[in-house]
């Protein structure tokens, strides 16, 4: 129903400051990502041209900018203040990708409850967050800005950022208007190249890929971000199709739809005409709000006197601006934002570092465990080696600007920190990478990536005196930060060259060895797996990274995360996931998760190696062991609204405390529409004492059956559903149920 705020502005509002509000602009600050930046911003403010403007922070300065609108705009409408704001504000949390590893949606939730608060205090009431594009193909670098590649973990996520960001009262001064994006299917760009085209059929798109973005929005997001690619050849800033018929009438979302970073204009490289064309388009189909480009602003009025847009199109584009401030509260006052005590009481509290350490230990991913070398006792004599054990500007990982390097901690601090009484010895051991043209490329934007002056070999050597010194070694190695991120796509995803020489003659040293591996995306580690090593992923851990590393390495916490993506054994498998079809052709029967014993000719596998993965989705070790047994359904057959509970038993059978995250995942044996061979539809994360059992209990909704058909109807059809109950997407314990 009409705001009677917004209708009176608008009502006052010409053409010219209607589209005014249409404008998305950033004075700079070091957030560009895009060879446009915004000229003679205050002047705009002054003339009514700018709805919002983003990359300015802190009270004082918000206060300004609103007080430019306030008293110098003739309607003194204020701001929009947005920021990307994608895994905690000045506490940095993991990397999106780490953070989801976690499985914790209450965690996440916390995490976003927490950026909020550290935005707003700081002026910040928009943000350009969560991320929940799925991605199957790891070369693509924004994989480290997602949860990974599964639609109901996903979404899970997805909620519980929205939920987090905007609390339930948006003009509530703590929370912020948060932004799904990209929508859509951006993280399925060709080859894994960014930007890249897109091309998919509708029924992948429905079941796979759409259902993040559809949680965001049944969770109440307030804002969408649509994606630079194509999307059936039109690029999403202008697709109809998908801004109006599919995000507004079919899912009902009500709030304000703004391009990518001069993802309007960058529609005449794509082929599809001028500036003013293009901008037209964009109306046209249903986006408000023009991200830098200025497509809008310099063109509108003139295809509104051509006939080529109208003036209710502007009028509607506008009216979801001014909503969106009204939801806020600025159009009541425009300086709740800007309050100057805040940033010392909200911003980088003990307690936000607290759940900053927690998190990250919570997202570190046991992917090998090699005789029980992990935990480290805290007395030991150790070698920390490895370009990434004392690189503090390594640890936010990447798209943090709104953090600050200086206040990371590296992993040498955090293993003083823990166990002081540990004698260590630090040697950097090798370069991050020694390809000056990798380096080169990685060091364009964000935090630099130096090859060191002394050769490698007295990198090497030096890191071998101490690793012989030692009892143990613990090699912490990985991507720099800017390795992976916004167009930081990679066609090889392996450790760098000079990190593996290091590895290799580390195990050589027949030393106890822990690769502490730091990386924004799966990597590929065949070669280190084979190794005699234990492998523990931190993902980029954030802030307090040296700290929640040497807590889990020293066992305050045993490692609990799970990937949220799967780990190709080399690059030429992917895409590999786990919900991947069985084909006509299948190597193995259908229920197996063990590749066939060999190559067979005439069937779905390659010559040169296996179908499956180095690692599955949801794989995860602990320091201790879980026992998973009595899987049982409590109906063997049920009708179309009715749930059905899953139980299994778990025991911890190990020797430490832990958490075990148990997933579930069904088979829908046959529909009208080839079902992938499993699919995650559940999850719980449970913390038990050594020794302790319980039964737990998943419930499977009556939508948790549906899919997609081919008259894209969300439906359920009768028959059998097989359900998989175990530690990772492999899991073997079997159940099954009917459908009447
Ligand atoms: O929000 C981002 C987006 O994810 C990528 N392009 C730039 C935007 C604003 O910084």
């Amino acid at each position: 129903s009409p705001i009677p705020e917004v209708e009176s502005l608008l009502e006052q509002m010409t053409v010219e400051e209607k589209i005014g509000q249409l404008n998305l602009l950033t004075p700079g600050g070091g957030i560009a990502t895009g060879s446009v930046v915004s000229e003679n911003v205050e002047a705009k403010i002054k003339a009514g041209e700018v709805g919002g403007i983003f990359g300015v922070t802190g009270p004082d300065k918000v206060r300004k900018a609103q007080e430019i609108a306030v008293n110098s705009s003739r309607l003194k409408i204020p701001l929009l203040i947005g920021s990307d704001v994608i895994h905690g504000y000045k506490t940095t949390f993991p990397i999106p990708l780490g953070s989801a590893s976690s499985w914790d949606m209450d965690l996440l939730k916390q995490s976003a409850q927490i950026a909020a608060r550290e935005s707003t205090a700081d002026g910040i009431n928009w943000n350009f967050s969560p991320m929940v594009d799925i991605a199957r193909d790891p070369r693509w670098g924004r994989i480290a800005e997602g949860a990974g590649e599964d639609p109901y973990l996903g979404s899970a996520v997805a909620t519980a950022m929205v939920e987090g960001y905007q609390g339930t009262d948006l003009t509530a001064p703590h929370t912020m208007l948060a932004t799904v994006k990209h929508l859509i299917l951006y993280g399925a760009s060709e080859g894994g190249r960014d930007y890249n085209s897109v091309d998919m059929g509708k029924i992948k798109m429905f079941n796979q890929y759409l259902p993040p973005y559809k949680a965001a929005v049944d969770a109440g997001v307030g804002s969408a971000m649509t994606s630079f690619n194509d999307i059936d050849g039109i690029p999403a800033s202008a697709n109809k199709w998908m801004i109006t018929d599919l995000l507004r009438e079919r899912w009902g979302f009500d709030g304000l739809v703004v391009s990518d970073y001069t993802s309007v204009n960058e529609m005449i490289a794509h082929g599809l005409g001028d500036l003013q064309a293009v901008s037209a388009m964009a109306l046209e189909s249903g986006l408000d709000m023009d991200m830098v480009g200025e497509g809008f602003l310099t063109t509108l009025k003139k295809s509104l006197d051509e006939g080529k847009v109208t003036e209710a199109q502007i009028t509607t584009a506008c009216r979801r601006i001014l909503e969106a401030k009204y939801r806020l509260g600025l159009l009541e006052d425009p300086f709740r934002y800007s309050n100057e005590a805040r940033p010392e009481k909200d911003i980088l509290t003990d307690e936000n570092r607290k759940l900053a350490r927690k998190l990250a230990a919570h997202s570190f991913v046991l992917l090998k465990r090699h005789q029980n070398i992990l935990p480290l006792k805290k007395n030991v004599k150790i070698a920390l080696v490895g370009p990434l054990a004392d690189s503090r500007n390594n640890m936010l990982g990447t798209w943090a600007p709104t953090g600050e390097h200086r206040l990371a901690v590296t992993v040498l601090e955090g293993f003083k920190n823990v166990a002081p009484e540990a004698s260590i010895t630090y040697a950097k051991g090798a370069n991050i990478t020694n390809d000056t043209v990798m380096a080169k490329n990685v060091n364009v934007f964000g935090p630099k990536v130096e090859i060191d002056k002394r050769s490698p070999e007295t990198l090497l050597n030096e890191a071998l005196a101490a690793a012989k010194a030692a009892d143990v070694v613990v090699a912490v190695v990985g991507e720099a930060s800017e390795m992976s991120g916004e167009a930081a796509s990679r066609t090889e995803i392996s450790i760098p060259d000079a990190q593996k020489r290091l590895i290799r003659a580390l195990a050589k040293t027949n030393k106890p060895l822990v690769l502490v591996l730091m990386s924004g995306r799966p990597l590929t580690i065949e070669e280190e797996y084979e190794l005699p090593v234990s492998i523990l992923q931190v993902w980029h851990p954030g802030v307090e990274a040296g700290n929640a590393i040497a807590d889990v390495v020293f066992g305050d916490y045993n490692p609990s995360g799970k990937l949220t993506a799967t780990w190709p054994r080399n690059v030429g498998q992917i895409p590999v996931y786990h919900s991947m079809k069985n084909t006509g052709r299948p190597a193995a029967p259908v229920e197996s998760t063990q590749d066939a014993e060999a190559f067979q000719k005439f069937k779905s596998n390659y010559l040169d190696a296996p179908n499956s993965p180095l690692l599955p989705f949801g794989h995860g070790l602990s320091y201790t062991e879980f026992e998973y047994s009595d899987l049982r359904v409590d109906k063997s057959e049920i009708g179309a609204d009715e749930t059905v509970t899953v139980s299994v038993t778990l025991k911890n059978i190990g020797s430490y405390d832990g958490a075990e995250v148990v997933q579930l995942y069904l088979r829908d044996v046959v529909r009208s529409i080839t079902p992938p061979k499993r699919q995650l539809k559940g999850f719980q994360k449970v913390f038990l004492k050594k020794g302790e059992s319980k039964k737990v209990n998943l419930t499977l909704s009556p939508d948790d059956l549906k899919f997609y058909n081919s008259d894209l109807e969300f439906t359920v059809e009768p028959g059998e559903f097989q359900v998989f109950v175990g530690t990772d997407s492999n899991a073997a314990l079997k159940t099954s149920f009917s459908l009447k």
